[in-house]
């Protein structure tokens, strides 16, 4: 087993003293998410809501309820990995295409702890990992030149369809010295569905997994 994958089974592991009893879980998307559900079989939880198809397979195939977020309101506790995080605990996410999803349902979520391995922290947002921005289909080409008059270089994610059925620009470049404004900016462009900036619905804890052990942070 690979160093990082390690680590993030170390993180999925410590998440899972934060779930109790009869819980209604959000689950997040993604390597580290999947070291989660990897645990979930033993776990009494009520039920969850998924973040992505790929994770409702997953939590469906272990016999946990997958419900509609329609249908639960609030939900207890959001667990997800991310990209990027930096020391306020906004993020970015979105790497595997699931960020609005995540987004609406860290929205829904009483509390929002983060799992991450120590490769993801950054000391400011973006300078490595681009930015995803979730973009309706017809809109692409405009969105890209205005994200290109924020001073993004937008590369079109070739092949790559979201479940909503959108497409994603990965925004390299982005000086986010403020990760509020910039999801704002962002977010205020017709035609954008949503970015991956995660400010407004940033981690409540993170959990960061490093080779000396887990270690939490809160905010
Ligand atoms: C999915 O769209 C992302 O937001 C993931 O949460 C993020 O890419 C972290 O993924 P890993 O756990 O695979 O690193």
């Amino acid at each position: 087993m690979s160093q990082q994958l390690k680590l993030k089974k170390d993180v999925a592991k410590a998440a899972l003293s934060y779930i109790e009893d009869g819980m209604i879980l959000g689950v997040g998307t993604g390597t580290t998410v999947n070291c989660l559900i990897d645990f979930l079989g033993d776990i009494r939880i009520k039920g969850a809501v998924a973040s992505s198809k790929v994770t409702q397979e997953k939590l469906e195939a272990i016999g946990i309820e997958v419900m509609d977020l329609n249908f639960v309101g609030e939900v207890d506790l959001y667990l997800d990995g991310a990209d990027e995080v930096n020391p306020n605990l906004q993020l970015i996410k979105g790497g595997g295409g699931a960020l609005t999803r995540e987004k609406i349902v860290a929205a829904a979520s009483k509390q929002f702890i983060c799992m991450v391995d120590e490769s993801k922290w950054v000391t400011q947002l973006g300078r490595e990992f681009p930015v995803p921005i979730e973009v309706l289909p017809q809109a692409r080409s405009y969105v890209a030149r205005e994200v290109v008059k924020l001073g993004g270089e937008p590369v079109y994610r070739e092949g790559f369809v979201t479940d909503y059925g959108n497409v994603i620009l990965d925004t390299y470049q982005l000086n986010i010295e403020s990760a509020s404004d910039m999801e704002q900016r962002l977010n205020n462009i017709v035609g954008v569905v949503c970015n991956g900036i995660f400010a407004a619905n940033q981690a409540d804890t993170l959990l960061i997994a490093k080779s000396t052990g887990v270690e939490k942070l809160t905010r």
